[in-house]
């Protein structure tokens, strides 16, 4: 397939290139496309060196698949020029999760949405994408009415700056200086900031309505209440989430430990552990589950639960190349 990935030079970008190559996705060429800034910039492929080019309108042309990587404007101003050259645009972006005509996908949930799609297929917000695959088996066998969700999620959660900025302000504190916050609204180091997104009328962020109102998507669970905070953690890498979810069924834990141990997505926990950590989950695709328990107020209906993941491989990279692989060996 001829491939383009726009926003190669970002922090997903970067990550799909790897993810193509260690998946060995079928690719008979690849364009790597970013900003003007990076123009000339290499980049290693299956042993060859890319160039990467600067995006244009008429940069598509031949393309099979678009992965998109860039801002959600970026994602709006090139979209109409993927979609008329013919390409499928697999988007990173929020720009179309919610538009009633792009399928969201998680191939692990929902990979036949994808074949609904009319040129752009959007990939969830990581976070989403994450608690998704972790809560998953317990919605398939009790059906979820309720969820409540706190994430803890990573600085490059906000791209190559967000990462940047955490080490630099580790860095200056280490020889007695002040780094001044840019990316995040307060200094992250040796902090925690409850805020990612900018907060709407009712309260809540726009990182918080993207789980519920994804989420309902995603399920096809219109219905599903879900209630999210959203949290800036100092961890350069993966996002963590805490989950209680209120099923319509009776939950047994020791069901609900077989279902993980052989859902597709979630990966064993290191040995004599039994929750994950965002280190243990870095640099792979599979989500990590554990701290199984009651709720002790609906001990009932009700399980808490811990999963981590790595927000830029399975929440990104690697599912939005997941969904790529859904039309090369079509079921
Ligand atoms: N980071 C995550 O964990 C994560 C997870 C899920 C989804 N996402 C989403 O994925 C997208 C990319 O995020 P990121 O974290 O990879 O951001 P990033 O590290 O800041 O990378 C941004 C990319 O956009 C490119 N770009 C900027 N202006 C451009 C222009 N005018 N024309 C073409 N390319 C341009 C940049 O190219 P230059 O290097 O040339 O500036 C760079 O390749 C965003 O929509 C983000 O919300 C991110």
């Amino acid at each position: 397939m001829n491939i383009a990935i726009l926003g190669a030079t970002g922090m997903v970008g970067r990550e799909m290139i790897k993810v193509l190559e260690e998946r060995d996705f079928p690719v008979t060429s690849l364009r790597l496309l970013a900003s003007a800034r990076s123009v000339g910039v290499k980049i290693p492929f299956h042993g060859k060196e890319i160039q990467v080019e600067e995006a244009k309108e008429t940069s598509f042309e031949g393309m099979d698949i678009v992965f998109g990587a860039v801002s959600n404007a970026m994602a709006k101003n090139f979209a109409p020029f993927i979609v008329d050259a013919g390409a499928t645009f697999i988007d990173n972006s929020s720009a179309f999760r919610m538009i009633s005509n792009v399928p969201l996908v998680v191939p692990e949930i929902n990979p036949e949405d994808a074949y609904k799609h009319h040129g752009i297929i959007a990939n969830p917000n990581c976070s989403t994408i994450i608690a998704m695959v972790a809560l998953y088996p317990i919605h398939r066998r009790y059906n979820i009415e309720n969820v409540v969700a706190c994430t803890y999620q990573a600085v490059s959660g906000a791209g190559q700056e967000g990462m940047a900025e955490l080490v630099r302000q580790i860095e200056a504190s280490v020889s007695g200086e002040v780094s001044e916050a840019k990316v995040f609204p307060l200094p992250i180091a040796y902090n925690v900031i409850p805020k990612i997104g900018s907060e709407e009328e009712n309260g809540y962020t726009t990182e918080e309505m993207k789980m519920r109102n994804e989420g309902r998507k995603i399920l096809h669970a219109h219905e599903l209440s879900v209630n999210c905070t959203c949290v800036r953690v100092p961890v350069l890498r993966s996002h963590s989430i805490a989950l209680t979810v209120k099923t319509s069924g009776i939950p047994d834990l020791d069901i609900i430990r077989q279902d993980w141990s052989t859902a597709q997505g979630i990966g064993r926990l290191p040995e004599g552990r039994n929750y994950p950590t965002p280190l243990d989950t870095s640099d792979q695709d599979l989500v990590m589950v554990g701290r199984l328990r009651q709720d002790l107020n609906d001990p009932q209906h009700s399980v808490s639960f811990w999963c981590c993941g790595d927000q830029i491989r399975k929440g990104a990279a690697t599912n939005a190349i997941q969904i790529a692989e859904l039309f090369i060996n079509p079921s």
